[in-house]
């Protein structure tokens, strides 16, 4: 069957009551954060590109009801799912305030902890959200961010970078693509620049497992966040020739292996302003 390349439109109708990264993609991250934060009574929080909320509402909850969380994102259907799971939930702990990780709409000083997952490569300036947090926390308060590092499903970039270049297609825009995240370093990097001293820089790694090449090609997230990248490498009127070679030979490749595993690689950093 050749592949759908559709778009799915985020601003659709309902689409956010749908929407769920979770289990894909932000819980494998998010949970190593819940691992390593303070938990403790009468803190203030900020989840930095909350989206729906998935951190705030757990945040919350396990560090009690006298700890206040603000749950910040510019996305405002995600912010309105956030508020309805609140209110079912009785959650009183939480604000939601719309804004973004550029210009704070928040007190300096006025956080013990700021976390961020897979939120800082989702800004348009990483590092003016860095120095933002850095004024937003108090002195001796923590960042803990997650993001994912260069090289994410590298198993599908190495067949799909062998398909292009045996069309004598371009493969530089895949590699800007799969180098985009950046490393562990360069994590370390920024942040120090931002004023904040790090105390922890874990290289992390999940799987991210399907049948086939097809059942990759096929799922909602992965068409919803990376395929209409993937398809723009190439002309238009070549991309279901290309893209049915990609699920060809990565369908060949999970026959001989009885799956296919996709890793993504992720940094865990957290850091402390002096
Ligand atoms: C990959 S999602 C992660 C959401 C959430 N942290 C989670 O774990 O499910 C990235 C989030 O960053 C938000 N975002 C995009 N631009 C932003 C900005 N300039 N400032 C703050 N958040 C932003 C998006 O709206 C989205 O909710």
């Amino acid at each position: 069957m050749p592949v759908d390349l559709s778009p799915i439109d985020p601003s659709a109708p309902g689409f956010v009551d749908i929407y769920d990264q979770l289990p894909l993609w932000s819980a494998p991250f998010g949970l190593r954060l819940l691992e390593l934060v303070p938990l403790v009574r009468e803190q203030r929080i900020l989840d930095l590109g909350c989206g729906t909320g998935f951190l705030s509402v757990e945040l919350a909850e396990r560090s009690g009801r006298d700890s206040r969380v603000v749950a910040l994102d510019p996305w405002s259907e995600a912010l309105e799912r956030l508020r309805r799971k609140l209110r079912f939930r009785g959650i009183e702990n939480v604000e939601v305030v719309p804004g973004r990780a550029e210009a704070l709409p928040l007190a300096d000083g006025s956080f013990d902890v700021v976390v961020c997952n897979l939120g800082i490569h989702n800004v348009d300036d990483p590092q003016v959200a860095l120095r933002e947090c850095e004024r937003v926390l108090r002195p001796g308060g923590s960042l803990l961010l997650s993001t994912n590092l260069s090289g994410h499903m590298r198993e599908l970039y190495d067949v799909y970078r062998g398909v292009l270049s045996d069309r004598g297609l371009p493969t530089e825009g895949l590699d800007r693509h799969e180098a985009a995240r950046g490393t562990l370093e360069g994590m370390r990097a920024a942040l120090e620049a931002a004023g904040l001293g790090v105390t922890r820089a874990e290289a992390t790694s999940f799987r991210l497992r399907f049948a086939d090449g097809t059942a990759v090609l096929e799922h909602w997230f992965i068409r919803l966040a990376f395929l209409p990248a993937w398809a723009a490498l190439v002309p238009e009127d070549e991309r279901p020739g290309v893209l049915g070679e990609l699920e060809a030979r990565l369908n060949e490749r999970a026959a001989a292996a009885g799956e296919l595993a996709l890793s993504v690689p992720g940094a865990i950093m957290v850091a402390r302003k002096p």
